[in-house]
């Protein structure tokens, strides 16, 4: 796969940084604060928040459990100047450990859903935020993320790509290996922020028309490809993907498909 299964060509559509540049507009950071992007990936948010926040001593920290997606954003951001980038390879469970200033602002961009103890990721976002830092997330994985009318369109890429696995190649998902991931609601995101010490300043849903390269560009990313079709080598996975979204597109007469997407300011009480 000519992106090493990661999620850069999905990252470089317009939706995709209309929501991120919207969470970044939300929070207001100014120049020269310091600012961890966590699950930074390929760093398609840590170039919106090093926008911000340069001059002399502004700082992004970009933390991200994975080495390959480190790589990728330090080759795509390396000529940004006027601003210190710091990567850091870690996952947000040992955020305290890893970045020990207080700094102004977190960013958890499409990825606090993949986390299972996430009241535990939390005190450690505070630990590391100064008092009424802002901690700011998105997602587009909680309940309400996919709107009624784009529930056929999902059910149908499924299934396409099921059969396509099944037909040309024999396999199917083992689904023994599937990760049980508990989708939390709007309302379920605002209490766990509530109850463990973060007020929240702002929230908003965001919609956006995702066309059919997107969903093709999805299906080359690795977290996506294990999620869905869990236990199916990464390279079918995608090639099965790809096919089931075009033939849902076709079948279902689309042009592009809506999703939610979920964006949260909070500060540090
Ligand atoms: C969908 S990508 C999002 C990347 C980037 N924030 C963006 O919005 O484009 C999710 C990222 O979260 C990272 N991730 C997964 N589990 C994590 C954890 N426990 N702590 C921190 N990052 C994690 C993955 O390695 C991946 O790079």
């Amino acid at each position: 796969m000519p992106n090493g299964f990661s999620l850069e060509k999905f990252a470089s559509h317009p939706f995709y940084e209309e929501v991120n540049r919207r969470l970044v507009t939300l929070t207001h950071l100014r120049p020269g604060e310091q600012v961890v992007d966590l699950g930074s990936g390929t760093g398609a948010v840590t170039r919106l928040l090093a926008e911000q926040v340069r001059n002399e001593s502004g700082q992004v920290i970009a933390v991200d459990p994975s080495d390959s997606a480190i790589e990728v954003a330090r080759r795509n951001l390396e000529n940004l100047g006027d601003v210190v980038i710091r990567f850091v390879q870690g996952s947000a469970e040992r955020l305290s450990q890893l970045v020990k200033l207080p700094v102004d602002a977190v960013f958890f961009c499409n990825a606090f859903h993949l986390v299972h103890e996430k009241e535990q990721v939390l005190r450690e976002i505070r630990e590391t935020l100064r008092k009424e830092g802002t901690f700011s997330f998105n997602t587009s994985f909680y309940q309400g993320a996919e709107p009624p009318e784009s529930q056929r369109f999902y059910k149908r890429w499924m299934l396409r790509a099921m059969r396509f696995l099944r037909d040309e190649h024999g396999i199917s998902p083992d689904r023994t290996k599937v990760e049980a991931r508990i989708r939390l609601t709007e309302e379920e995101y605002v209490t766990l922020l509530s109850q463990n010490g973060f007020q929240i300043r702002d929230r908003e849903v965001v919609t956006v028309q995702m066309p059919l390269k997107s969903f093709e560009d999805i299906s080359e990313y690795s977290l996506w490809i294990e999620g869905v079709l869990p236990g199916v080598p990464l390279e079918l996975g995608a090639e099965a993907l790809k096919h089931g979204a075009r033939e849902a597109f076709e079948e279902l007469g689309l042009e592009s498909s809506p999703r939610n997407w979920l964006l949260v300011v909070a500060n540090r009480v």
